[in-house]
């Protein structure tokens, strides 16, 4: 069954609206992108590419001049800001925390939302527990560890009932585990149905089967299977390379082991798809 469209992009322009940065500029053009109830989208790009932009969009908050269709919900009602906007998590773990620890923080998140009183505690420990915060409900925020205040504001986002949860370069100020934890806690809400748009700049986050949007100068360049990201390629080099991606290790290895006619498929992208895909090859 075709899930249900969330928000349809159609030939959407972004301008700056402020006369003193840079007057307009374009920071998204000619955007043409639908977004669908329990997908998995990771938006990738260089620096200034226009990422927290569109994420930006997506939730509503943007002092920008938009031209083209912004379109939400399933009878595809036309507006230019869209309604029940979703909140994004920020890059640095302290953007968008203001209670003192996880569980008041997610409290004031949905005070703020109006959820009526009654309804306050349960969906605040729900989302708590959900992104596995359970045992440190009523930590310090200062004593929690940067991954365990980036999956705070997950649950806060989370708790809102939002119509997709938007992060943006969520790992990026993390260690490699922390990093890796917080992308699993977040994969494994996906796989709960919760719609993803996670930015990032990071290929090695990617899944073979991630839809992946590119973005380059503030266009969409590429949106397809991470699988096919650094593969093909017209000129012979793949969209990935093309846009100044290195190919990550599982990609690199898959490669190595195709010339000795050993063809992993989908392409494996990161180190746990390879060993998969090795392990089951053949059977
Ligand atoms: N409010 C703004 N006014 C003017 N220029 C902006 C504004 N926000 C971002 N930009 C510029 O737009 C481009 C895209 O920015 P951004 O969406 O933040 O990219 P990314 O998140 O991919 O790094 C950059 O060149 C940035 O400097
Ligand atoms: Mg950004």
């Amino acid at each position: 069954m075709t899930q249900q469209l969330l928000v349809e992009l159609q030939d959407v322009s972004v301008k700056a609206k402020s006369r003193q940065v840079s007057e307009g500029v374009f920071l998204l053009q000619c955007i043409d992108l639908s977004i669908r109830q329990g997908e998995w989208i990771s938006v990738l790009g260089m620096n200034g590419s226009g990422k927290s932009t569109l994420c930006k969009l997506l939730a509503g908050i943007h002092p920008f001049e938009i031209s083209g269709a912004v379109l939400v919900g399933a009878e595809g009602k036309r507006s230019d800001i869209l309604p029940g906007a979703a909140p994004i998590v920020m890059q640095h773990p302290d953007a968008g925390l203001i209670g003192s620890t996880p569980w008041e923080d997610v409290v004031l998140m949905l005070e703020r939302h109006g959820f009526p009183e009654k309804e306050i505690i349960n969906r605040a420990e729900e989302a708590l527990y959900e992104v596995g915060l359970g045992e440190r409900l009523h930590q310090k925020i200062e004593t929690l560890s940067g991954g365990q205040k980036q999956l705070a504001a997950i649950a806060g986002c989370l708790a809102v009932a939002p119509s997709m949860l938007l992060l943006d370069e969520p790992t990026a100020m993390l260690d490699a585990e922390a990093s890796a934890y917080v992308l699993s806690r977040v994969r494994r809400l996906h796989e709960s149905g919760v719609t993803v748009v996670w930015v990032t700049q990071l290929v090695e986050e990617l899944n073979a089967l991630d839809r992946v949007l590119l973005l380059d100068k503030g266009r969409i360049v590429f949106d397809e299977p991470a699988h096919h990201l650094f593969s093909g390629g017209e000129s012979g080099q793949s969209p990935g390379e093309h846009y100044g991606f290195v190919p990550p290790y599982g990609v690199q290895a898959a490669r190595e082991l195709m010339n000795r006619g050993i063809v992993l498929k989908p392409m494996p992208i990161n180190r746990r798809e390879l060993e998969q895909a090795v392990k089951h090859y053949g059977s």
